[in-house]
This record gives structure tokens, sequence and C-alpha cells, in this order.
């Protein structure tokens, strides 16, 4: 026998709660497998293994019908390769991995190093900086872009705005998801009018993209949706991980002491840091028939909430899940999406990572805050805006 899912009407779309999701995500996996969430009139999963269940059943939780909260950025997202089920989903994604081939980005592992070195040197010197903008920002606004192939002019400088405000765009109707539609419309006319094919730096991931639409192998509009994943799902989000990372190191110093003895520990204290914040928060799915879920039913044509961040801070599956642990290296996380879907760009984020938090390893005795940070709520990502740090 299966039963309906119980009503709650906690709100994780809540300025509180996206300050500070953790303590809701808690009461929300406590409810049960499911949860239908009455402020938004859609059922939700907050527990690893539901979630990570729907994503890897792709054909009973589709993607088809858009992955955002709202009807309207569902039909702004069409021909997007998130918005889309195999088989249209594997053509397109063998595009993407083509550009973000772990063989191909492993090219630029040198440069990502060298830059890495240098910019922990500078900062060295300065002692003091905005985690940020001068950490976090650098590798994905200075290497990223140019991979993507972004013409170096002013407008790059916009991108990273426009895109929080997409995934501000992204999330239910109300005052935060509309206010942000002008980002949303800048964005798309910079990739009409100023990332065309022939501005795009050569032999970047939007050429390989473009010249796949050439050969007909992907509609003009998918590789303008590509380009636009791209730009919303490569930059903001290697930001918000690194910053939260590093913000998370400063505030536990024995595990700061722990990764200085042992460098090789900073890949898995990265997903750790993947895992507790979570830069995305969550995506939607719609079911495509009658769900049971423990015996709880979701009906077909449902709109479900599938939350990554508190997927990740399971006591169910995480020992003392809202614990820092350098050590514990949760390459199972569900932070970078899992099955068809699962993100492209694990690789190159994960390098990016890497090389900073190893050459601040190898230089800084010391990682403390030097103030308070600031986060600006945003309905998707989870990221700080800025985070004062000194190192010695
Ligand atoms: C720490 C950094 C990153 C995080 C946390 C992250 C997270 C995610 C997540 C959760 C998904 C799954 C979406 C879903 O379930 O529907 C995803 C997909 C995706 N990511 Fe990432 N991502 C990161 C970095 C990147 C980078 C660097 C790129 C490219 C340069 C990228 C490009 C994409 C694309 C194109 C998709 C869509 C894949 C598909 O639908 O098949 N991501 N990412």
């Amino acid at each position: 026998m299966t039963i309906s899912a119980i009503e709650t009407d906690i709100d994780v779309f809540s300025t509180e709660a996206l300050l500070d999701p953790a303590p809701y995500f808690k009461k929300l996996r406590d409810v049960g497998p499911v949860a239908y969430l009455t402020e938004h009139d859609m059922y939700g999963l907050f527990r690893y293994e539901q979630v990570r269940a729907a994503l890897v059943d792709w054909e009973g939780f589709s993607s088809a019908q858009g992955i955002a909260m709202n009807p309207t950025a569902n039909e702004l997202s069409d021909g997007s390769i998130l918005s889309m089920d195999p088989p249209r989903h594997k053509a397109l994604r063998r595009v993407l991995d083509d550009a973000l081939r772990p063989k191909y980005v492993r090219q630029v592992a040198d440069s990502i190093e060298q830059l890495a070195d240098d910019l922990v040197d500078e900062l060295m010197a300065r002692e003091e900086f905005n985690g940020v903008t001068d950490f976090a920002a650098k590798l994905p606004v200075d290497l990223v872009m140019d991979l993507i192939g972004f013409p170096r002019d002013e407008q790059r400088d916009k991108i990273l705005v426009w895109a929080l405000g997409a995934f501000n765009y992204f999330g239910p109707p109300g005052e935060r998801q509309l206010s942000t539609f002008p980002d949303v419309q800048a964005l798309m006319q910079y990739l009409v009018t100023d990332a065309t094919p022939d501005k795009l730096l050569p032999d970047s991931f939007g050429q390989i993209v473009w010249e796949a639409a050439d050969r007909g192998e992907i509609s003009e509009n998918e590789a303008l949706m590509t380009m636009s994943a791209y730009a919303c799902a490569g930059l903001d989000t290697t930001i918000a991980g690194v910053a939260s990372t590093l913000w998370l190191l400063a505030r536990n110093p024995e595990q700061w002491k722990a990764i200085r003895e042992d460098p090789d520990l900073v890949p898995g204290a990265f997903l750790e840091g993947i895992r507790m914040e979570t830069p995305i928060q969550s995506f939607s799915r719609v079911t495509t028939a009658d769900m049971d879920i423990d015996g709880v039913t979701i009906p077909e044509g449902a709109r479900v909430l599938l939350s990554y961040g508190a997927a990740n801070r399971d006591e169910r599956q995480y020992p003392d899940p809202d614990e820092f642990r350098a050590d514990r290296n949760p390459t199972d996380t569900v932070g970078f999406g899992f099955g068809v879907h699962n993100c492209p760009g694990r690789t190159l984020a994960s390098m990016e990572a890497n090389a900073l938090f190893v050459a601040l390893a190898k230089r800084a005795t010391t990682l403390e805050l030097a103030g308070d940070p600031h986060r600006t709520p945003n309905n998707i990502t989870r990221g700080l805006d800025t985070l004062p740090i000194r190192i010695s």
C-alpha cells in the first residue's frame, strides 16, 4: 500500500533558509522520504538515497520539461542540454564531452598550476585579500572564460552577474525570481550579438559547439543554449565551491594544519567543501508516471525538487554531516549531480580548486578570517560575495 506525501509549509526558498539552509534541510529530511511543499505546490526529495535514485532514473524523473521551478524559465530553456532526456541528450552531451574531455582539459593542467602558483605568491605578499574575487574567481575568469572562448572585451566582466541572475530566475515564482529577468535577457543578448562564432576565441569549447551545429549534429538553438549552459554552469559554480571550501578551511584550523602536512588531502577536502556547501543547491524534474518512493506516491506529471544540498548533509549517508573533515573524501557527493546529467565540468573545476589549495598549502602556515563574510541569497546557487581572509 502506498500513501500520499506528508505536507509541509517549510520554505527552502525563504531568505532565511537560503542564507542558512542546513537546519531547514534537516527538518525536511525528517518529514519523510518525500515531502509535499505547500508553499510552492511541488514535491521535494531531501534525503541522499532518494535524491540519488531520482537522478539516476531519468525515465521516471524527466528533465525534458525543464529543471527550473517556474514555467517561464522552463520555456526559455528549451534546447538546453540541462532540459532534455536521452536520446536527444546523448547527442548534445557527445559534443560537450568532446570539449570537456579530461584528456583535453589535462592539457591545460600546467597553465592552471602556474596561474595558481603566481596568484598565491601575490596573495602571500598582500597577506589580506577577498577570498572570492581575489582567489576563487581568478581561474574561472582568467582561464575558463578563455577555454569557453568568450571574447576578451569589457562585456566579459558582466557574465558572472548575469549568470547569477539566471540562476535566481530558475527559482519558484516570486520577487527574487522575477527581478532577475533583465540579467537573463542581457546574457542571451550577449550570446547572440557578442559571443558569436566569428568572435569566439580559436580552439575553444565554443568553437567545438558551433562546428557541431555547422555539421548539423545539433541545431543552432541548441548551440546557443549550450553557450548559455557554459556561462551559467561553468563559472559561478566553481567560484562558489572554491570560496566555500576556503571559508570552511579558515574556520577549521586543525583541518588546515592536516592539509599543510599532507597536501594529498586537497582533492578530498575540495569534495568535502562541495558536499557541505553544495554550489548548486537544487534543480527539479517532472515525473513521467506515478512513482513509488519508499511507499509514498508522487503522481504522474508532478514537479519534484531534488535538493542536492540537503542530500549532501544527510546523516543517513554521512556521519556528523555538519562537520568539515578534510579526510572524508566524499567521492559519492551529489554536488556534481549524478546519472546522465552529471557535471561534465567536474574534472576542470577540481583541477582549478586543487591547484589553488595545493599552492596555498605549500605557502600559508596560517589561514584565518579577517572579517565577516557576506552572501547574497540566490534561489539555486550557494556562494559568497566577500570573504575577508588573512594568511601568513
Ligand atoms: C564546482 C563546480 C561545479 C559544480 C558544483 C557543478 C554542478 C553541476 C551539477 C549539480 C550539474 C547537474 C545538473 C542536473 O542534475 O540537472 C551540472 C551539470 C552541468 N555542468 Fe557543472 N558544476 C561545476 C562546474 C562546471 C564547469 C567548470 C563546467 C564547464 C566549463 C560545467 C558545466 C556543466 C554543464 C554543461 C552541465 C549540464 C550537463 C548535462 O545536462 O548533461 N560545470 N553541474
